[in-house]
């Protein structure tokens, strides 16, 4: 990491053990006894404890830092020293301390606040260490989704968010003025993508998605974030195993680089140790039949709700791939089941410990005619489709593909019971600032 002449950041202390050295960055916590400041510094890379005795500062320094309100912006120099019990092992023995700005009173203390008041300081909430472990746990997720297809020959291609079509049922779009015409926002980049994979064969796209869920759930943002892998050649096993490789590997790479913020989470680490290849997979049927033995009323053909999604995911130690769902409750592009034509050739994979659906994908009809009446069957504008239906008259092939949800993943991997802690700035019913 680079840093201004002088300065080190707080996460790469250890390799200034001895030195003197510069931390800039915001006042956290602080402890004085007459003689002596304890400050408690984060940078946004670590937090660190600068020592300050009386003797060591200059007399007009020492007396401000008395009175330093939280979250004052300041720089530290002093000697690194390596300190066994200080939470990164080291601290810092200052003999200077610049303060930037004396902060005004910040308006979150100590004490617990109620979501309503965080949220409407998402902007300032964010500096908090849960809040802060989170959003780097999120942040690697999206790396490791992005390396693990990188590196396995995916181009990435994204698909536009300004779209005249429905990818996802009409329910939940957001429309928008364009130029007179309407458009919307897009659900899902998934049709674009599967024209992207005739053209390149392996492709992703990687971007904000949008729904106007109008309910308000633990599980639902309008505004998130979805990559969604599509590949030429690609049929219904080959997609289950893709998906349970992708996630394995997401979740190790956050094992392997944020265990930290785990801790800091508390997270039952455990749990994501178990989350290793093979993982169940289950048809619809038999879904419904453990709901069943679970004493929960279910008739055939609907959709899981989110209790439904709970019990059978409790049933299990890792995410369960559950796989042909009634084509009745799915969207039009599915390919049928060979085998029985009223299941689509689907797979939603449902998190563990209650977390929800993070995973739902399909096997994409091929057939021109096929689509064509499931195009009219679910009402959607034919002229819309015209140019995805060209991919079923030059050269169609089996595909299949699948989108993963960042933010329910981060959710579910953090374990943070609601989605709005999982992204940086949260978009849901009503709530659009800041
Ligand atoms: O199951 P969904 O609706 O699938 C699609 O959009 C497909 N077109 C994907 C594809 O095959 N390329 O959404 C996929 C995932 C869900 O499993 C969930 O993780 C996430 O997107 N998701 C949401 N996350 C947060 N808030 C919402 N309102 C979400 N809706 C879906
Ligand atoms: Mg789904």
């Amino acid at each position: 990491m680079t840093a201004e002449a002088g300065q080190v950041y707080i996460e790469d202390l250890g390799r200034h053990a001895g030195a003197t050295v510069t931390v800039k960055g915001w006042l956290m916590n602080r402890r004085s006894s007459g003689k002596l400041h304890f400050l408690q510094v984060r940078d946004g890379t670590g937090v660190v404890q600068a020592v300050c005795f009386k003797g060591n500062l200059d007399a007009e320094t020492f007396r401000r830092l008395d009175l330093l309100p939280l979250e004052s912006s300041l720089e530290v120099t002093g000697l690194c020293k390596a300190e066994p019990r200080a939470s990164g092992g080291f601290e810092l023995d200052a003999s200077g301390v610049r303060i930037h700005q004396e902060a005004e009173p910040y308006p979150i203390g100590k004490k617990e606040h109620g979501t309503g008041f965080l949220m409407e300081h998402r902007h300032l909430w964010l500096r908090s260490s849960r809040q802060h472990a989170v959003l780097r746990v999120r942040a690697r997720v999206i790396k490791a989704i992005r390396d693990f297809l990188d590196e396995r020959g995916f181009v990435c291609m994204d698909s536009p968010i300004f779209t005249p079509s429905a990818c996802e049922g009409t329910t939940t779009l957001f429309p928008v003025d364009y130029f007179g015409e309407t458009a919307y926002l897009t659900q899902s980049g998934q049709l674009y993508a599967e024209a992207s994979a005739m053209a390149f064969g392996k492709v992703y796209c990687f971007g904000p998605t949008f729904r106007a869920e109008k309910s308000k759930t633990r599980r639902h943002l309008t505004e998130f974030w979805m990559v969604e892998p599509e590949v030429a050649f690609l049929e219904m096993d080959g997609l289950l195993d893709l998906i349970e490789e992708f996630i394995a590997y997401v979740v190790a790479q956050v094992l392997k680089d944020r265990r930290a913020e785990l801790e800091v989470l508390e997270r039952d680490i455990s749990r994501l140790e178990r989350v290793v290849r093979p993982f169940p997979r289950i048809s619809y049927d038999q879904a419904v039949a453990l709901l069943h033995e679970k004493g929960q009323a279910f008739a055939w053909g609907g959709d899981f709700g989110a209790p439904d999604e709970t019990l059978i995911s409790e049933h299990f130690d890792r995410p369960v791939l559950v796989h042909r769902y009634p084509a009745q409750v799915k969207a039009f592009y599915m390919k049928r089941d060979p085998a029985d034509d009223r299941l689509a050739l689907c797979v939603d994979v449902l998190a563990p410990e209650g977390y929800g659906e993070i995973v739902g994908g399909s096997e994409r009809a091929s057939d021109l005619a096929f689509l064509l009446e499931q195009i009219k069957a679910h009402q959607l504008p034919e002229e819309t489709f015209r140019w995805y239906l060209d991919l079923r008259r030059y050269g169609s092939v089996p595909h299949a593909g699948f989108g993963l949800g960042v933010e329910r993943t981060t959710a579910w991997i953090c374990g943070v019971p609601h989605l709005r802690e999982c992204i940086p700035y949260p978009r849901m019913l009503e709530k659009i600032t800041p």
